[in-house]
């Protein structure tokens, strides 16, 4: 087994969004808070990289157009940002008994820096570990989308940050990268075509967190 997900005190459940920019992460993320509200569930929602002020310092730096940052340092960039989220956002609130939603998490840098930049997967999971204490999510949701469609839809939100304008190759590596990582570990993620209306999404990814918390309100 590649991963190993927490204990779960009370009801809490650990969610992560995967995908490409554009793929829809932000919006299926808000429409499973308000599902999450509706049904009185305490919750942290939460983005790599940033979510503690560590974080955000490392965020503006690693989407900063103006720097060129190879792909090891960029990897412990993240891999610094997510040791301090896990240790003062993600496990804190997973002891409350909350459901922790993540605008991605590892499998992300696994994708990036891996699939696409090309570090050793061993490597990349040995820091990992060591960052997070082993802390996986319950569920993975794999946004999974066509790169020339997300980049098109990621264009029109604005001005395009430095991951935005990297070549269509590297998207192709990238996601056929969460794809393999979905493959390996079915049991943790669920794929859903991107391209499907935001609604449906929406179900999809609500009919998923409730058969994980199997005494939320239906
Ligand atoms: N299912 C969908 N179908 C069509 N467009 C979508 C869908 N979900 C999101 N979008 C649009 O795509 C763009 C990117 O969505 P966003 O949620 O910001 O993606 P991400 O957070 O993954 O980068 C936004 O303009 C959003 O309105
Ligand atoms: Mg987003």
């Amino acid at each position: 087994m590649l991963s190993q997900p927490p204990a779960r005190p009370g009801s809490s459940l650990f969610v992560s969004f995967e995908g490409p920019e554009g793929a829809g992460k932000s919006t299926q993320i808000g429409r499973l808070l308000r599902r999450l509200e509706s049904a009185g569930r305490p919750h942290t929602v939460t983005r790599e990289p940033g979510g503690t002020p560590l974080g955000t310092r490392v965020r503006e730096v690693l989407l900063d157009p103006d720097l060129t940052i190879d792909p090891l340092p960029e990897f412990l960039l993240y891999s610094a940002s997510r040791a301090q989220l896990v240790a003062n956002v993600i496990r804190p609130a997973l002891g409350r008994g909350e459901v922790v939603v993540c605008d991605r998490y590892a499998d992300s840098s696994l994708a990036y820096q891996g699939a696409g930049r090309g570090l050793d997967a061993e490597l990349l999971r040995g820091i990992t570990a060591a960052a997070t204490g082993g802390l996986w999510p319950h569920l993975t949701v794999l946004l999974d989308l066509d790169p020339k469609l997300g980049l098109e839809r990621a264009a029109r939100r604005g001005q395009p940050d430095r991951l935005e304008r990297a070549d269509l190759a590297f998207h192709q590596r990238l996601r056929q990268g969460f794809l393999e990582l979905a493959a390996a570990e079915p049991g943790r993620f669920m794929v859903l075509d991107a391209t499907r209306n935001e609604a449906e999404l929406e179900h999809a990814v609500w009919a998923a967190v409730q058969s994980l918390l199997p005494d939320v309100d239906r």
